[in-house]
Parts: C-alpha cells; structure tokens; sequence
C-alpha cells in the first residue's frame, strides 16, 4: 500500500473560491501536503490527463470544463491515502455524496463536481507525476 493520492481543486471550486476551504478540510483530515500547483490546463493537457475516459461521451464536456479556468494539483500523504481521500470527497456524483464531504458541500454537479482524487495507488503515482518532476515531490 501507498500513502500518496493525487487530487486536483477543478475549475468550479477555483472561481466559487472554495479553494482555502477544501485544503483546510484536507489539511483537518490528516493528509500532508506534498507537492502542490495552481496552473490553468490548456484543453490538451486536460485531454492527456484524461485520456483513460476518451471514449466516454462526456470527454468533451470534462475537457472542455477542465480546461475553463485555474486548478490547485497536488500530491497528499496520509496512511489509506487513496482510500481515505475518495471518503473525503465523496462520490462522483454530488447528489449521492455523503453529508460532511467536500463534494456534497461545494459540488453542483456529476460533471462540475469540485474535486478530483486518484483511484488507485498507481494511478496516483501516474497523476502526481503528470504535473510534478521528482524535484517538485517532498
Ligand atoms: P473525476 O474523479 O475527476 O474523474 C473523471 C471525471 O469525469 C469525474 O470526476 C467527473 O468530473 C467526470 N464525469 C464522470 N462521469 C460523468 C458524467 N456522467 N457526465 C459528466 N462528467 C462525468
């Protein structure tokens, strides 16, 4: 087991200036912070993030979203990263996200849903990976 994850605050959260708010619940719940980034993704960039959904019909909307404004990327640490931080944001999908967790407070939608957290131990060496060289990685 892991105990890195990978999560970006998404476009949404960026302009509803939620960011402080989300990295305080993430910094409540015991991750620490290992790297981190505010960039804005070219379309492309969001499209090679996203690859493994390019056959999914909402890739051009996720694109599109993602690339709309700034995101916050980072690499967190805690014991069960992976798996504590996916009970921290809740499911995709807002409406069926558990009280108290970051998506059922600041997501609007299944598309615009505020945060995104890596799936598994490997993709989120992928992930942290994609936006952070070795240097970058405390
Ligand atoms: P995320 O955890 O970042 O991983 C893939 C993203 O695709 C997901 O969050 C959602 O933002 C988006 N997504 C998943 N399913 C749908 C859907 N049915 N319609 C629109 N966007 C979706």
């Amino acid at each position: 087991m892991s105990n890195r994850t990978f999560t970006m605050i998404k476009p949404d959260a960026t302009a509803k200036g939620n960011t402080g708010a989300i990295l305080q619940m993430i910094n409540a719940a015991g991750f620490r912070i290992v790297a981190m980034k505010t960039t804005h993704l070219s379309a492309a960039k969001a499209g090679e993030f996203y690859a493994v959904h390019a056959e999914r019909p909402f890739y051009g909307e996720l694109v599109e979203f993602m690339s709309r404004g700034p995101i916050t990327a980072a690499i967190l640490e805690k014991d069960n990263a992976v798996e504590d931080f996916r009970k921290l944001i809740g499911a995709t999908n807002p409406a069926n996200a558990e009280e108290g967790t970051i998506r059922k407070l600041y997501a609007a939608s299944i598309g615009e849903n505020a945060v995104h957290g890596s799936d598994s131990d490997e993709n989120a060496r992928i992930e942290g990976d994609f936006f952070f060289s070795k240097l970058e990685q405390f």
